[in-house]
Order: structure tokens, then C-alpha cells, then sequence
């Protein structure tokens, strides 16, 4: 794909430079080659794969996704933050929810949506180069993949164990506590028929089944990838897309100018699988940094994405710091809350970000002590050489005139909200 290959070229300029800034650091990673054509694959998805097997495990894992009685409040499912009637995002517009055994402790970031992405996501990786020739050769070193903002995970039934334990949402103090709590469930007896009537006297086996039944309800569910949208019936020839939609379109195309595309990929698959707009590629972006998360009140945390806190083997690498992967923009127009922070509130909002994060630095950060805008400020000074400079449209320099007007990013507003699910197709637009 070309804006792949025009995109890595430009990385690959930017990460040598950082090679040199870091020199005698760890070695460069390579495979960008595998990785994209990897990620290409998985962004593109089949729009009728809806399985026509919904097993004993999934239905089971539904249940356990939607049962509150499993966390330590006695409120909190899955679904409190991933809401079904949000496209299994947050229904609210905090930067991050509250949990806890009390339901006041607040998380660090932001709840992504769950539609689209949970059977498409790559397995994590970040291969490393053997040499110096290859290092120096090879087109990119992109990260790709893994769930979680960081990537950390690669299997689903290893994510749901984060939030059930985590002290800020589900807060189980052990697996044992949550077993003693799905004893009790109502479904208790069907999980006993599903996996073994003395499942519950080997207490490792039956935490490893209920996170198997998670990841297969995730997995095996059509709700977490209806293909809805009026973008899906466009690329279907079913309807048209307006003036105005197809305006935003060629905007957020557009390889000088929004160049969105190049990592929220939305063009369909060889096979005519309908895109997931992301390329669960990982970047920094220079975020500012939000007062909204508690945590941010000590000025000595920093939320590096793959360089930790929250993962933890990446940290070795500096390069790593201040990356967080990619999203699918699906139902993004749905959202009110944005970016791995949640800092911005509106769409429009992230949308102006993107265009005057350069040729308008003061309107985005906050200024130091010396009254110098704090460029990156959610960064520690020395990682700040690891945000994305190098990619359009975040290569302008200050009083610059930024890529989108007011009216273009209405136009770009438009086209992202044809790719909310649930859109009804009027009478004589189907055919
Ligand atoms: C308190 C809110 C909250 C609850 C409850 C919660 N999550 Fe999440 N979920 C999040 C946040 C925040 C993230 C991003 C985490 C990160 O990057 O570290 C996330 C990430 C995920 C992801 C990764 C998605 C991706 O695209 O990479 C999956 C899958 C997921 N959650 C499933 C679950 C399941 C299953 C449960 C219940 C066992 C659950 N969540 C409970 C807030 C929540
Ligand atoms: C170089 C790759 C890249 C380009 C180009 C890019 N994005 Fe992103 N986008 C990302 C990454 C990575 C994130 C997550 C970053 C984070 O949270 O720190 C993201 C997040 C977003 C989000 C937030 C979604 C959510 O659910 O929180 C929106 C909206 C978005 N991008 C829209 C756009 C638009 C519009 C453009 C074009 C102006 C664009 N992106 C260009 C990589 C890119």
C-alpha cells in the first residue's frame, strides 16, 4: 500500500535521527516490512464473519462481562466502562471512570472502544535488527499490536484479568476472591456443566476457564462488529455519501495535508473486507498532559505508554517512550472523551489538535516557569525528541497556517460520523 510505504520512508528518517540523539542506546528494531503487511492484513476485516457458533464458553463469558457481583464494589462489570450502547466504550465523558472497592479510586487513562478491533488485533511485536547494515537498511521499526493503549497483552484472557484485579476498577484482592464471588453467581451451576462439576476444586483451572469464557464471548459476539455504519453501506454501493462527507473524505485522505489515512487505514482490503481505521501502529503524538487524571498531580508521573508505568518490558528502549498504539476511529464520532489521556473532550477538539499542535503551540500547552510554552509537556523533557515530527500534518512550524480551516474540520467531522454503527438505511437507499 503506497501511504504505507510513503509513511515508513519518513519514520525511517526520524528514527535514525533519534538513533544518532540516542547513540550507544538499544539496538534499532527492524521488520517493518512483516509488521505492516501483518498489520495491513488484520486492519482489514471480512464484514461477514459473524460465526455461526455461539459456544457454551461464550455464553457463559457474556454473562460474567455483564455481572457487576464480580467486582469488590458489587457495581462494576465490564460493562459499566464498556458500554454495549456505546460501541462498548466509556458512557461517559471522564478522562478516565471511577472504581475501586469504593467506587472513587480514578484509573490513569481513557476506555477504549472494544468494537472492531478484539479479533483483528496483531499479536505484539517489535523485532530487533541483527546488525548495523540491517538496522540501516530496513524501512521501518513500527511496534505493532497487542491490546491495551501499551500493547502489553496479546491474548484477550490475559487482558481481563488487568481490570478485575486492578485497585481503581474491579479490585478483587486475589483470584480467589473473584472465584468465591462466581460460586455464588447465578450461573454458578452452567459454569459447573460447561467445565466439570469439581471445576470450582481447582482453583487455577477454573480462573483460566472464566477467562477463556471472556475472551470467547469477546471473540465469538457479533455485537463487537456489526458493520453498520453508512461508511460499510457506501463501500457496499448501497448509498452515497454527501457532498460534505465525501469532502471530509478526500481531507482526511489527503497524503499533504490531513494524511489520516496513512494510520487510521480506510481503504478496503484485497479481498473486500471493509477497513478498521487503524494500522495498530504505535506513536507519540504529544498529547498535552491532563489536569483531569489524578495521577497527573504529582509532576514527577509520566504515562509513557510503551515505555511503562504500566508495561514494563519495553522501558529499556527510550525510543519506546511516550508511544501509545493507534485506534480504530470507528464510532469515534460517538466518543466524548479522546486519546489515551482523555484529554480533549470533543471530536472537533482532537481534530484541531492534530492540525495546530505546531502552528499554534500555546493554544495546546500550558507555559513554564520561565513563560515558555511547554511543548509536549506531557513528557519528560529528554523523551520529548520521541513525538512524531517528521509525519503530515505534524511537521508545521509556529505561526504556520494549519493544514484544515474551521470549515474543513467540520467537513472531516462529518465523514468520521458515517462510521457510526446502527445507521438505518432508508427504503429506497437499500438495494
Ligand atoms: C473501570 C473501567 C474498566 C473496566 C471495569 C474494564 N475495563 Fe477494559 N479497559 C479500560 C481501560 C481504561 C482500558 C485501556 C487500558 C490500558 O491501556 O491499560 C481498557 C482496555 C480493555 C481492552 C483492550 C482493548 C484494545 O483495543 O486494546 C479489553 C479487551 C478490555 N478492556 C476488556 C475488558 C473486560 C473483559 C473487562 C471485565 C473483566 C473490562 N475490560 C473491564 C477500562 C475498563
Ligand atoms: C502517524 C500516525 C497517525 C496519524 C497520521 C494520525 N493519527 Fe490519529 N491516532 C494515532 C495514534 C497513535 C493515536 C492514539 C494516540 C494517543 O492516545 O496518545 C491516535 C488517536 C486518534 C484519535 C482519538 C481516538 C480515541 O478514541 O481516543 C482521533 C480522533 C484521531 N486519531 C484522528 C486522526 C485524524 C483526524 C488524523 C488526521 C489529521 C489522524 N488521526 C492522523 C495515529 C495517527
Amino acid at each position: 500500500m503506497l501511504s504505507f510505504a510513503t509513511r515508513f520512508t519518513v519514520r525511517t528518517a526520524a528514527r535514525l535521527a533519534a538513533l544518532v540523539a540516542l547513540a550507544g542506546a538499544a539496538l534499532l528494531p527492524f521488520g517493518a516490512a512483516a509488521a505492516s503487511a501483518a498489520a495491513a492484513a488484520s486492519a482489514a476485516a471480512t464484514p461477514n464473519d459473524t460465526k455461526p457458533v455461539y459456544s457454551d464458553a461464550a455464553a457463559l463469558g457474556k454473562l460474567m462481562f455483564f455481572d457487576a457481583s464480580l467486582s469488590a464494589s458489587g457495581k462494576m462489570s465490564c460493562a459499566s466502562c464498556h458500554s454495549p450502547s456505546h460501541a462498548y466504550g466509556p458512557p461517559n465523558g471522564l478522562a478516565a471512570q471511577l472504581g475501586g472497592p469504593d467506587m472513587r479510586s480514578q484509573g490513569t487513562r481513557a476506555v477504549p472502544s472494544l468494537r472492531y478491533v478484539l479479533n483483528r488485533t496483531p499479536m505484539w511485536s517489535h523485532a530487533q535488527a541483527a546488525s548495523m547494515s540491517e538496522r540501516l537498511s530496513e524501512t521501518d521499526n513500527a511496534p505493532v499490536g497487542g491490546f491495551g493503549w501499551d500493547g502489553r497483552f496479546n491474548r484477550l484472557q490475559d487482558q481481563a484479568s488487568f481490570p478485575l484485579f486492578n485497585p481503581d476498577e474491579m479490585a478483587n484482592k486475589d483470584p480467589a476472591a473473584m472465584l468465591a464471588k462466581l460460586e455464588h453467581a447465578p450461573y454458578a451451576a452452567r459454569f459447573k456443566e460447561v467445565f466439570g462439576q469439581n471445576i470450582f476444586l481447582d482453583p487455577t483451572k477454573a480462573f483460566a476457564q472464566a477467562m477463556y469464557a471472556i475472551e470467547r464471548f469477546e471473540l465469538e459476539d457479533p455485537s463487537f462488529h456489526p458493520y453498520t455504519s453508512k461508511f460499510d453501506y457506501y463501500l457496499d454501493g448501497k448509498l452515497q455519501l454527501t457532498d460534505q462527507e465525501l469532502r471530509g473524505k478526500k481531507l482526511f485522505d489527503n497524503p499533504t495535508g490531513g494524511n489520516c489515512a496513512s494510520c487510521h487505514i480506510d481503504q478496503s482490503g484485497a479481498d473486500g473486507s471493509h477497513p478498521l481505521f487503524t494500522d495498530f501502529n504505535f506513536q507519540a503524538l504529544g498529547v498535552p498532559r491532563n489536569p483531569e487524571l489524578r495521577a497527573n498531580a504529582d509532576p514527577k508521573y509520566f504515562d509513557m505508554g510503551l515505555c511503562g508505568p504500566l508495561r514494563t518490558d519495553q522501558s529499556s528502549d527510550r525510543s519506546n517512550c511516550g508511544l501509545f498504539k493507534s485506534v480504530s476511529l470507528r464510532n469515534t464520532a460517538t466518543r466524548h472523551v479522546f486519546f489515551h489521556n482523555g484529554r480533549f473532550h470533543t471530536l472537533k477538539d482532537a481534530l484541531r489538535f492534530y492540525v495546530q499542535r505546531d502552528t499554534n503551540p500555546a493554544k495546546w500547552y500550558p507555559k513554564d516557569a520561565h513563560g515558555k510554552v511547554d511543548k509536549f509537556d506531557d513528557l519528560p523533557v529528554a523523551l520529548r525528541v520521541n513525538v512524531d515530527t517528521t509525519d503530515e500534518p505534524l511537521t508545521r512550524k509556529t505561526g504556520e497556517r494549519p493544514v484544515w480551516s474551521e470549515r474543513d474540520i467540520d467537513d472531516v467531522a462529518a465523514f468520521l460520523a458515517t462510521l457510526n454503527d446502527d445507521y438505518v438505511l432508508k427504503p429506497k437507499q437499500s438495494k
